[in-house]
């Protein structure tokens, strides 16, 4: 059997933990909204139309803060819109999207759900056709308490109290050339500044994120980013990350080692982060949000489908990726990636919550259902909470069709503050690995629980019918952190505690 040691020490630590990073995402795309989370005449739904068999797995889920209401769809969009009687509202193309958008779910709506999901909102806003003035008349409109035109108008429009949205994406992927409005770097950068200056004045309580590349693929990633950050360093507290992974050429070895790629992308855009911040000789740090990640593939050719049969339809179901197995162990591997530059990437958002590349899945009038991705960041959600230790690990390495080096075992630890230390790994091969885990100045401390999740089919996947097909089992736990076993393809999360 192949081996492997990890040393974990309690002075060995990355950095406390921001809750932020367990976030997730909801556009106006797709079933996210319309049949996801808002379907009125579903018989779980609540008085509001929020159906609540998809609350309860959100709630389950743990998921801090939501990303809102875009993604591309916010490059159209004119928060004006979905304010106000819902009779009212007009009805828009999206054309990001090429769908309908009635604006029946709108600001007041989804920070009402939020509350209901136990989330807090973290907003976009449309930096791509619109502009400073718009950014800064949304925050006040959310945020200040009363006595002007703004706040007053979302007080008769039946919110008394302030919506307090803390955190500000300032637009979303400008780079893009698909983007409604797309800019070049300098042009980005200057709006960005400005935005954020006017947003924090109306409220300076909250925080924002300037758009890195959309991908770490475009030919203009890098200088992307230091032009930007060149442009608003001061102004704005975090640069977002967007990174999708797929198995399109079938080679799940690959597939399996392209968290190597996120954490050379994250360690890439943390150094341009410094040089700026180097080159400004000053004192302040930026941090990372890592705002839309997730596997993004399966749904490709049955979008192209939808778009020529049923285009500018309600609700259209795209990007509606049915996860499997192998799907759960990536998921598994960028979170361990997150938690171990948790010093550098203080908000995360996996792309995105409800039926379009979602953890959960639902039919219009039917079930609710929790895909195979969902369980991993649960897990991590319930119990990555403290501070993240340095994993010392020694493991075989393998070479892939892209990637050299490639460790057999990944891992990441979190120490509570109960002194409780739980460990996250995955192995990615095809053989068990035995781990030994020298916990040394951890006293005391025994193996309490062991949970896995493996299946031996890697395309396995939950359904509405078999919804329990893939999901994390305990195991008798090891009788020491000595003699742990990794088994084949499996995600693990091992708890040691005194206990
Ligand atoms: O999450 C789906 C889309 O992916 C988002 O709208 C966009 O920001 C990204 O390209």
């Amino acid at each position: 059997m192949k081996q492997a040691k990890l040393i974990l020490d309690k002075d060995y630590r990355i950095a406390p933990i921001d809750k932020r990073i367990y976030g997730s995402f909801i556009e106006h795309l797709g079933r996210a909204v319309y049949t996801g989370i808002y379907e009125p005449e579903h018989p779980s739904a609540d008085k509001e139309g929020f159906r609540t068999d998809v609350l309860r797995l959100v709630q389950e889920l743990r998921v801090p803060v939501v990303r809102y209401p875009g993604g591309n769809f916010v490059s159209g969009f004119r928060w004006e819109d979905s304010v106000g009687p819902v009779e009212n509202r007009p009805t828009r193309l999206d054309l990001a999207w090429k769908t309908t958008e009635p604006n029946t779910v709108g600001l007041h709506e989804f920070c009402s759900w939020a509350k209901k999901a136990d989330t807090n909102v973290m907003y976009a806003v449309n930096l791509g056709t619109r502009g400073v003035m718009e950014a800064r008349d949304v925050v006040e409109y959310s945020n200040h308490p009363k006595g002007s035109y703004l706040s007053d108008l979302r007080r008769k429009n039946g919110a008394e109290d302030p919506f307090g949205i803390k955190l500000w994406c300032l637009g979303n992927e400008m780079d893009g050339p698909w983007q409604m409005g797309a800019k070049t770097a300098y042009e980005y950068g200057r709006i960005a500044n400005e935005a954020s200056k006017m947003m924090k004045m109306a409220d300076d309580t909250i925080e924002t994120v300037a758009c890195g590349s959309s991908t770490r693929v475009m030919p203009t990633f890098g200088e992307w980013e230091y032009t930007v950050l060149n442009e608003c360093y001061d102004n704005i507290d975090y640069v977002s990350l967007h990174r999708y992974y797929g198995n399109s050429f079938g080679d799940t070895d690959d597939f399996l080692a392209s968290t190597v790629d996120l954490e050379d992308f994250i360690h890439t855009v943390g150094a341009i982060c410094d040089t700026v911040k180097g080159k400004k000789n000053s004192k302040k740090n930026l941090y990372l949000s890592l705002d839309e990640y997730n596997v993004w593939y399966h749904s490709n050719n049955a979008d192209q489908t939808l778009y020529k049969e049923r285009a500018w339809d309600r609700a259209l179901p795209l990007l509606e990726d049915v996860y499997n197995f192998e799907d759960a162990l990536l998921i598994g591997l960028m979170l361990i990636t997150i938690l171990r530059n948790a010093d550098r990437v203080k908000i995360a958002c996996m792309a995105q919550l409800v039926n379009v590349i979602a953890p959960i899945m639902t039919r219009p009038g039917g079930g609710a259902w929790a895909q195979t991705i969902y369980y991993p960041l649960q897990q991590v959600a319930a119990l990555g909470h403290g501070v993240a230790l340095q994993p010392v690990l020694q493991t075989e390495k393998h070479d892939t069709a892209h990637f050299t080096d490639v460790p057999d075992v990944d891992a990441a630890a979190v120490l509570g503050e109960d002194g409780t230390v739980t460990l996250f790994a995955v192995n990615r091969t095809g053989e068990d690995v035995a781990l030994n885990a020298d916990l040394r100045a951890f006293e005391g401390l025994r193996v309490l629980r062991h949970s896995v999740l493996h299946h031996e089919d890697n395309k396995a996947v939950n359904t509405e019918l078999a919804p329990f097909n893939v999901v994390p089992r305990d195991i008798a736990p090891a009788k020491d952190a000595q003699n742990l076993l990794l088994g084949k393809m499996s995600w693990n999360v091992i708890q040691f505690g005194k206990g």
